[in-house]
């Protein structure tokens, strides 16, 4: 139920800082310790790599968490795109693991995965907001994402809930391997954090709907460029945005921008500089100056403790690992607002469905 709210986008952007609360709840333990199965956690410090297996918005989830459990964990991990994976299978490690994202659970490419892996035999891990569904049930193991039901076809919550619950794997996983960094990372604090680093986003809408008003509305392309963890970051930004407001949007690798995407750069085109990385900050600055001598709108999306009085949107500070829980929330809400002010139907933009149960 959307309750008061226009559309149940808005409101499950705006479920957002208590479904972080919720997977603290559900995840932790009364130290603040996180907890996972004891089964799964055997299988996954038996693994030597990690497949991660999704589609759309849940891939680039996918994406961020890889770079979780190499970081915290110190296991390889790359996130595959389902339908990739399913006709041109990668070269399998001796001991792969695989984990599928899936919000609805029901996702037919991921599911053709499932089918095969579970042939050859090997075990895998659901995380999914759908109990009950598919990719749950034929699974080894099944975690739930705990985001309530996500209505609008836009997804929002079920982003930010599986990289929040990827992040509990990743640092039980670590600490079990005897990882220091997954040790030093208080997750359970961060995670607190991040809720209120949302709140704090979703109290201001109205900065976003003028953003959306006056940089986005009357725009036919639009470029989020981010590196690393904000390169990732960029892909779901400009997703959100294609998605509900039909502006071609691409999410670049800030440094491949002069590789050929800074062709496309004209005068007034939005590009979004994703900082929330100190090691790429400088870089990925010069790169935003470079469009912008093109004649681009240059805007940013920033962490405080590297942004300056010209930067546009400021992020309360976290772990840099965990920065793409904060730094979507303004996309959400400018590809919102923009969808809304063309007077297109936000919850069901044209041509997609909700689950795709096709390949
Ligand atoms: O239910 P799933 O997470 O498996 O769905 C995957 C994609 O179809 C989904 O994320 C899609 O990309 C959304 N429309 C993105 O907002």
């Amino acid at each position: 139920d959307k309750g008061t709210y226009p559309h149940y986008m808005l409101k499950e952007i705006d479920d957002q800082p208590a479904v972080m609360r919720k997977i603290v709840q559900t995840y932790f333990n009364e130290d603040g310790e996180p907890q996972i199965d004891g089964a799964l956690l055997t299988d996954l410090k038996a693994a030597d790599r990690l497949y991660i297996v999704a589609a759309g918005t849940s891939w680039h989830a996918g994406l961020v968490g890889a770079k979780l459990f190499e970081r915290l964990a110190h296991v390889s991990a790359e996130a595959f795109v389902a339908s990739e994976f399913a006709y041109d299978t990668p070269m399998l490690s001796e001991h792969p693991f695989f984990i599928f994202l899936s919000q609805s659970g029901e996702t037919a490419d991921s599911r053709e995965v499932l089918t095969q892996i579970k042939a050859a035999g090997y075990h895998s891990l659901t995380l999914t907001n759908v109990q009950n569904s598919t990719l749950s049930r034929e699974a080894t193991y099944t975690m739930a994402l705990e985001a309530g039901p996500e209505i609008a076809v836009a997804s929002t919550k079920a982003y930010t809930a599986q990289i929040a619950v990827e992040a509990v794997i990743a640092k039980v996983l670590g600490e079990t391997l005897g990882q220091d960094a997954a040790r030093d990372f208080d997750l359970a604090n961060q995670l607190g954090l991040v809720a209120n680093g949302i709140q704090a986003l979703v109290d201001q809408k109205e900065v976003f709907e003028e953003i959306a008003k006056n940089n986005f509305v009357d725009q036919r392309d639009a470029f989020y460029i981010g590196r690393g963890i904000d390169y990732a970051l960029s892909l779901e930004a400009s997703l959100k945005l294609k998605e509900i407001t039909y502006i071609h949007s691409e999410g670049v690798a800030a440094g491949e921008l002069k590789h050929g995407p800074i062709a496309l750069i004209e005068a007034g085109t939005p590009v979004i500089g994703v900082i929330t990385q100190a090691k790429t900050a400088g870089l990925t600055r010069s790169n935003l100056a470079e469009t912008a001598a093109r004649g681009s709108h240059i805007m940013t999306i920033v962490s405080k403790s590297l942004a300056n009085a010209h930067d546009d949107i400021v992020l309360e500070d976290i772990d840099e690992l965990l920065s793409p829980l904060l730094a979507i929330i303004p996309a959400q809400l400018i590809s919102y607002y923009t969808s809304l002010l063309k007077g297109l139907d936000v919850d069901k933009p044209r041509n997609l469905a909700k689950s795709v149960t096709v390949q």
